[in-house]
């Protein structure tokens, strides 16, 4: 399934708050380097740059991004910059704050609520937009997220983001995010072989309240955090997906992506990509259906 006729409309839409995407987006860690985080091979600007314009002629009108994503020469909020502003009005660009990195690549401290504003227009100045269509709070543990959403709310009351988000929590978490301001979406590790166990409660919550669920790592697993290209599919949990691929004459990476898409209509998909092929592939897998009997023998592949 390459086909460059397939849209991401294939996948349907849902809404973040007053903004409709297409279920089937793009996620813009793998546009700056070889490693999501590696500093010593950035990636071809030019080759970026068309994998981002590639997308929305693909129909992708959902991108999520951080400041956070730079290798030595390349900013994936500057090569979305560069790419396609001035945006188009159906756009959505989705970011997140809480992490951050110094000018030299190293993790600094998870930020304390008084600089969520500074991390805000960060990305304002990078993406050139007065204001922010969706900022994620990113969680780095179990503890409350009252002060630091708190202070998103007020960004939000401001002016300078339309909608919030959370991201790596559990159910309790969103109730308590809830409780301060609206939730739009929720963006967890999950996939077939990765975080389900952890994020079921959370997805089917969000489902219930029409909320997005949209998972990170749901081609790459656990593999995706270190740059690896995607799961090789020569073990057991591998061969049940090859399987499914192979009667769809897909590849097993459009069958993780479209395993996730059936998880609930409120479920989204941004997979990360700097190549340009992949983008394709993965725009076609919003198309791709799977069987109640696939589903199953899927469903049955352990998390890992
Ligand atoms: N909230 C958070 O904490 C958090 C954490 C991590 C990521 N994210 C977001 O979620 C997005 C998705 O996560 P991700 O990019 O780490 O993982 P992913 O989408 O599961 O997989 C990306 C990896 O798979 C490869 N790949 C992509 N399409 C492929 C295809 N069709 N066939 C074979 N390999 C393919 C990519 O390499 P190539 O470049 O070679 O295609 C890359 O190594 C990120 O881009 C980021 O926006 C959020």
């Amino acid at each position: 399934m390459t086909s460059e006729t397939i849209t991401a409309a294939a996948s349907g839409t849902w809404k973040l708050g007053d903004l409709t995407v297409n279920r089937l987006g793009f996620g813009a860690m793998r546009l700056t380097g070889s490693a999501a985080f590696d500093l010593g091979t950035p990636s071809d600007r030019e080759r970026s740059i068309g994998v981002l314009r590639r997308a929305l002629e693909l129909g992708v009108n959902h991108i999520d991004t951080a400041a956070f994503y730079f290798s030595s020469l390349r900013s994936a909020n500057e090569l979305i910059n560069r790419a396609l502003a001035p945006y188009p009005d159906d756009l959505v660009i989705v970011t997140k704050v809480g992490p951050g990195r110094d000018p030299s690549g190293k993790w600094l401290p998870w930020a304390t609520p008084e600089q969520l504003r500074g991390q805000v227009e960060e990305n304002l100045r990078q993406l050139g937009r007065d204001h922010l269509d969706v900022v994620n709070l990113r969680l780095n543990g179990p503890g409350s997220l009252a002060e630091h959403f708190g202070a998103l709310a007020e960004l939000r009351d401001a002016g300078l983001v339309r909608h919030l988000g959370i991201s790596n929590v559990g159910p309790a978490h969103l109730a308590e995010a809830q409780a301060i301001a609206p939730v739009v979406c929720v963006q967890n590790r999950y996939g077939l072989e990765t975080g389900r166990a952890d994020s079921d409660e959370v997805l089917r919550a969000c489902g219930e309240q029409g909320i997005a669920f949209v998972p990170f790592f749901a081609i790459a697993g656990e593999a995706g955090a270190f740059g690896a290209s995607s799961n090789d599919g020569d073990d057991g949990q591998g061969s049940e997906v090859l399987a499914v691929a192979r009667a769809h004459g897909a590849t097993e990476a459009q069958v993780r992506l479209a395993w996730t898409l059936h998880q609930g209509p409120h479920v989204l998909a941004i997979p990360g990509t700097g190549n340009p092929d992949h983008l394709v592939e993965n725009v076609a897998a919003g198309a791709l259906r799977l069987s109640a009997d696939e589903l199953a023998r899927l469903g049955s592949v352990h998390d890992g």
